[in-house]
């Protein structure tokens, strides 16, 4: 795949130690949600580690008062894409925990693989946040280039999208359609076989979650 300088593919052990458990077919739904979420969190770690805004405080220890550089409140906002973004957004929960919610709920159409957006629900003033775009599947990109259009009409300008798992095709597609927007992958998969689904991937990640199959 060539290079894109918005796209950073995590290259970390702990990380794919727990990819591996996650593609198991054995592992249990309790156990994929945990997963995912722990993945989340290291992932948003390395995401944000020259990106979170921040600001100046007053600290008083016990000896003196010193100047603190802290995280700014209501600086991020979460969005996933529906179904499966859901269970990444408390992996990101964790880190920042008053940061507010948008949903936009998007379903692929099995032939077409076509994303159909059903729901579309942010919080106002989202415009001026830090945007962090969520879903664990990136395949063909089609869902992930939808959602961030949509977040572009709304007036979002700093956005960034993190999968789990890629497919070279989708990340190619999202990283040519939208260089304005860092693009964040934990592994990058072989390819996507004729249904659209991410080899070797991990199956169904919406199922596998809510134990819908
Ligand atoms: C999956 C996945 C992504 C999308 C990726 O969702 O969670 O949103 O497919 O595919 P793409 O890159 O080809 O668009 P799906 O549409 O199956 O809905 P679900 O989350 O409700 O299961
Ligand atoms: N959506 C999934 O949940 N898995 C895939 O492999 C592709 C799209």
């Amino acid at each position: 795949m060539k290079d894109y300088k918005n796209v950073v593919v995590f290259d970390h052990p702990l990380i794919r130690h727990k990819i591996a458990i996650l593609r198991d077919e054995r592992t249990s739904m309790k156990e994929f949600r945990e997963l995912v979420e722990e993945i989340t969190t290291l992932m948003t770690y390395e995401s944000l580690k020259d990106g979170v805004p921040t600001t100046k405080i007053e600290v008083k220890t016990p000896l003196e008062i010193c100047t603190q550089t802290v995280v700014k409140d209501n600086s991020i906002v979460i969005v996933p894409i529906l179904r499966a973004g859901l269970g990444m957004v408390n992996g990101i929960h964790v880190l920042f925990p008053s940061a507010r919610v948008g949903h936009i709920g998007m379903c692929r159409n099995e032939e077409t693989l076509q994303p159909d957006t059903y729901y579309c629900k942010l919080p106002q003033g989202i415009e001026d946040k830090l945007v962090l775009l969520v879903d664990p599947m990136l395949a063909t990109g089609g869902s992930a280039c939808d959602a961030i259009r949509l977040l572009k009409e709304k007036g979002c300008r700093h956005i960034k999208f993190m999968a789990i798992i890629g497919a070279p095709e989708g990340l190619s597609r999202v990283a040519e359609a939208h260089p304005d927007v860092d693009i964040y992958v934990s592994t990058l998969d072989r390819c996507l076989n004729e249904h659209g689904y991410i080899l070797p991937g991990l199956g169904d990640a919406g199922d596998r979650l809510f134990g819908t199959k």
